[in-house]
């Protein structure tokens, strides 16, 4: 039988899905996403090269992966176009293997514009969006108003409904916003002007799933930003505008809940989050700094720094459970090589103004370095102890821990396929 295996990160993002997706489809016919869009940055390092990837699925890599996206997705067509040729530019063949939903929402011009002009109205309530549209685009999905990649074929159509959104909307910037308007021009060229090209693309990606489950095919499901980012579980107002957790699965690319066999959590060692809202366990001392400067905390899609923190175990127990995580994969545990202490938040206390106070489990750290180990036995005794506290507070088993962003710097303790 086929298996089905679902990469969701843990946190608030950034904790290495995108290494993961491209070592586990290795096994895999296909990966697909479900949500999000090119807000998320998922890097991969193969053969001493970088690739960042936002939209195309992180399997690409592999000549025999079919590479899908689901509904879920909102797609913006000239950033899928420019990554598509950055990977051309660099070797890989990618059209005959892409498959894209008709279903998915189109971002527009006046998307971006209404992320960047909420953001500045905020002021210091900002979420720190990466101004990519996202949330907008989703609204007007939800609204029913928004336009879908299928539409695009269908020009009339499409024009008619953009010049309604666009009146809509420039009302909303103009009058309240005091802010410029968008032309239709401008988001013709971002939308339609693509239509043929993306045309060869654009497929029933519910058949194809079905077809892959019913013939043995191992899937992949690959999750953007992290379960706390989650629209509904998350640190709202401070999240994403999509369902990051495996709940999303379904409604994203049409496979039934039955259909997954294994949900992979994607952890790193410590925690970090990029934008504003709660972070209980951030730290704001050396070694705050330590984790930024040796884990290169900077965010893959914006550049900015991210804030770190000490490993949040009480929150990562509410995460299991609201994914269902069969097993977890720590990453970046090489960044903590060299501290003194090591600790994990292992439950909040509540404190006077209510806000949420890390009880934590504190150890010794190790001297030595981690970096490419290949088998649990290759690491400190100290590090061994570091990932069983994070075992025992957790109750779930770690099967893969990562030492490097390289795709053999991974040790494996268990594959899931
Ligand atoms: P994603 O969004 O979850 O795919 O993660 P990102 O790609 O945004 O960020 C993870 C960063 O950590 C990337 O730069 C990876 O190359 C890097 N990385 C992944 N695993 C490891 C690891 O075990 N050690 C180190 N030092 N870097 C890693
Ligand atoms: P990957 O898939 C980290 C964060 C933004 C902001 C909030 C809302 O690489 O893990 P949005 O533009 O989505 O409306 O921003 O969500 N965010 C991410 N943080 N990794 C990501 O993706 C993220 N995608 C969005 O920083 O706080
Ligand atoms: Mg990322």
């Amino acid at each position: 039988m086929g298996k089905n295996i679902v990469v969701i990160g843990t946190h608030w993002g950034d904790e290495g899905k995108g290494k993961f997706v491209d070592i586990l489809t290795d096994k895999a016919a296909a990966v697909v996403r479900f949500q999000g869009g090119h807000n998320a940055g998922h890097t991969l390092v193969v053969d001493g090269k970088k690739t960042i990837l936002h939209l195309v699925p992180s399997g690409i890599l592999h000549a025999h992966v079919e590479c899908l996206i689901g509904n879920g997705v909102v797609l913006s067509i000239p950033d899928f176009f420019k990554e598509i040729e950055q990977l051309e530019k660099s070797g890989v063949d990618v059209r005959e293997r892409l498959l894209v939903s008709p279903g998915c929402p189109v971002i527009l011009p006046h998307h971006i514009f209404l992320d960047m002009a909420r953001e500045k109205v905020r002021g210091n309530r900002k979420i720190g969006t990466t101004g990519r549209g996202i949330g907008p685009a989703y609204e007007d999905k939800v609204a029913r108003r928004g336009l879908r990649v299928g539409d695009l074929f269908n020009p009339e159509y499409f024009v008619s409904t953009l010049e309604d959104n666009i009146d809509y909307h420039n009302f909303v910037l103009k009058e309240y916003f005091h802010t410029d308007p968008v032309s239709l021009q401008q988001s013709l060229d971002a939308s339609l002007a693509f239509a043929d090209q993306l045309h060869p693309m654009v497929g029933d990606v519910v058949e194809k799933l079905g077809f892959l489950c019913s013939s043995n095919a191992n899937i992949v499901f690959e999750g953007a930003q992290g379960s706390l980012l989650d629209i509904d579980q998350g640190t709202y107002p401070y999240v994403t505008s999509s369902n990051t957790t495996a709940g999303a699965i379904s409604s994203g690319c049409g496979v039934g809940p039955r259909y997954l066999d294994y949900i992979l959590g994607i952890t790193k060692a410590y925690t970090t989050r990029v934008g504003s809202g709660p972070f209980p366990t951030e730290l704001f001392d050396r070694v705050g700094s330590h984790l930024a400067r040796v884990g290169d905390e900077f965010g893959s899609t914006t550049g900015r720094s991210r804030r770190c923190g000490w490993f949040d175990a009480a929150a990562l127990k509410r995460v299991i459970q609201i994914n269902s995580i069969s097993g977890l994969c720590i990453t970046k545990l090489d960044v903590l090589d060299g501290l003194e202490t090591v600790s994990i938040c292992r439950e909040y206390q509540t404190g006077t103004n209510r806000e949420d106070l890390p009880i934590y489990d504190k150890i010794p750290g190790w001297q030595a370095s981690t970096v490419g180990a290949r088998k649990l036995s290759d690491l400190p005794t100290e590090a061994r102890d570091y990932l069983k506290l994070i075992e025992n507070a957790c109750g779930v088993p770690i099967d893969y821990v990562s030492t490097g962003p390289k795709r053999e710097d991974t040790i494996e303790v268990s594959n899931p396929f």
